[in-house]
């Protein structure tokens, strides 16, 4: 069975119960979500508006939610039609493999994407490795596909601390987009993988509700419908589960304070809160590009509350040059240097090496000014979601020379001291800014984001 007989299956599910068969388009957006495509790429693919789609997906939902009697979304259809068909999906690159079984049953064996081997050959060792007494399920089937992952030792090993020796129950691991956080996360999880008897990875970036997050891993943790639990807390006091929640900024407020929690998902806190306080043995890592104040208060009253910032790659980020085929390697230390080790930006920069100067890194670096290019528009992405306070702060401080003191006031700026340390600390949980060692505490600006700000400034 695989993707497009789920769709068959599903339309034979909707025609008995309406009469009616699902139309071209609405089994293109099942498919295509089924495959975690989002909408702008099946509007691309069959020549119709992002809204039309979108639209159409809404219908979709609706009318599936009702023949299966679930609150159905694009979060969670693939999860429920599994359940409702009795089975699971596994992806490799492009193909797909709907295995008969409530989960995928493992052993020593993680699930492989980034090779892709054959979906049979993974089919046979699903059944046909002897089931030892420890059986661990593993969902990463949702994460991103990283080809590449290198370094990372030493916030591996502190993780795998937290995690085995620390009984951590809740790990926040911060920092800029792009720096490498779910790459990490994958390589840990594939390091770790026999600690836990579950793990699930799941994005927020398409805003579940927790209510349908906590369905999902229901569905996940459960042996069957009939044997669940009352809440997710309970399935983490039985069983030593990992669930992984990526891209956790999506559920604080653009235009505010790092780390506010939209209003209508104001009950994740919570349930992080919960995660955090009660006894039990899993353990629950989110990560973000902004750690919340309620994650920091709780690591200052709990040992089992950790989190760890994540910086760039160091001279790891060689490999990634090494890959890309550059030349000139007696200047890669330079160039990591100049682009923080940052994994995604060096990424960028070495394509843009590759398309003007056919891989020779040296003509890059003779520029004083330092070249941004296509990083321009994620520095951006990121300094969109400020408060307008802190957009001004920011502004102020990619002007400096010098790192500022914290506890000076700056007339310029008109705010109060309290406003900003206020802004400085929301500044700090974005990783924006860097605390300097000086005689007295002091930050400055991310020098990419004052070179951005500055040349900014200086073609308008
Ligand atoms: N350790 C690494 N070795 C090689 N490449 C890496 C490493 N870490 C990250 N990358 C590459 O850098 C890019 C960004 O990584 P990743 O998606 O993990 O960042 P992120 O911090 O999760 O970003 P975001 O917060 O925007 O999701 C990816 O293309 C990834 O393959
Ligand atoms: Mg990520």
């Amino acid at each position: 069975m695989d993707i497009q007989e789920l769709s068959k299956w599903t339309d034979e599910q909707v025609f008995a119960k309406t009469g009616k068969h699902l139309s071209s388009l609405q089994k293109s957006i099942l498919e295509s979500i089924l495959h975690h495509k989002n909408f702008h790429k099946i509007a691309d693919q069959n020549g119709y508006s992002y809204d039309h789609v979108k639209k159409e997906g809404a219908k979709l939902w609706k009318l599936l939610s009702g023949v299966f009697t679930e609150s159905i979304e694009q979060s969670n259809v693939r999860s429920i039609l599994q359940n409702k068909a009795g089975s699971t999906i596994y992806s490799f690159g492009d193909s797909s493999l709907i295995i008969s079984n409530h989960k995928i049953k493992e052993n020593h064996v993680n699930i492989c994407r980034g090779n892709s081997p054959v979906a049979q050959d993974i089919e046979k060792r699903s059944y046909s490795v002897p089931v030892p007494n420890e059986v661990h399920f593993v969902d990463i089937t949702t994460a991103p596909e990283l080809n590449c992952n290198y370094g990372r030792d030493s916030e591996i090993s502190t993780l795998k601390s937290w995690m085995v020796n620390d009984q951590a129950r809740l790990i926040t691991i911060y920092g800029l987009s792009g720096i490498g956080k779910t790459a990490l996360i994958l390589k840990l999880i594939s390091e770790i993988k026999t600690e836990f008897d579950y793990i699930i990875y799941r994005s927020l970036e398409h805003l579940p509700k927790l209510r349908n997050l906590k369905d999902h891993l229901t569905n996940f943790f459960a042996e069957s419908p009939a044997s669940s639990l009352p809440e997710i807390i309970d399935y983490f006091r039985s069983s030593r589960c990992l669930v992984v929640l990526d891209d956790v900024q999506h559920l604080f407020k653009p235009g505010h304070l790092a780390g506010h929690y939209l209003t209508e998902y104001k009950e994740y806190r919570h349930f992080f809160q919960q995660v955090a306080t009660s006894s039990h043995q899993s353990c629950l890592i989110l990560s973000s590009w902004e750690k919340p104040g309620d994650i920091e208060t709780l690591e200052k009253e709990s040992q089992s509350t950790k989190s760890l910032k994540i910086e760039g790659l160091g001279a790891s980020a060689k490999e990634i040059l090494l890959h890309k085929k550059l030349q000139d390697e007696s200047i890669w230390d330079e160039l990591i240097q100049r682009y923080q080790g940052h994994p995604g930006w060096l990424n960028i920069i070495s394509a843009t090496i590759m398309e003007l100067f056919d891989g020779r890194a040296a003509h890059l670096i003779q520029e004083e000014e330092l070249f941004l290019g296509d990083i321009e528009a994620t520095l951006e992405f990121q300094l969109e979601r400020l408060s307008e306070l802190e957009k001004k702060v920011v502004q102020w401080l990619g002007s400096q020379d010098e790192p500022i003191a914290i506890f000076q006031p700056y007339a310029n700026l008109e705010l109060s001291q309290n406003k900003f340390w206020q802004i400085m600390q929301s500044l700090n949980r974005r990783c924006l800014v860097e605390k300097v060692a000086m005689d007295a505490p002091a930050f400055q600006l991310n020098y990419i984001f004052k070179a951005y700000l500055v040349q900014k400034l200086k073609n308008k």
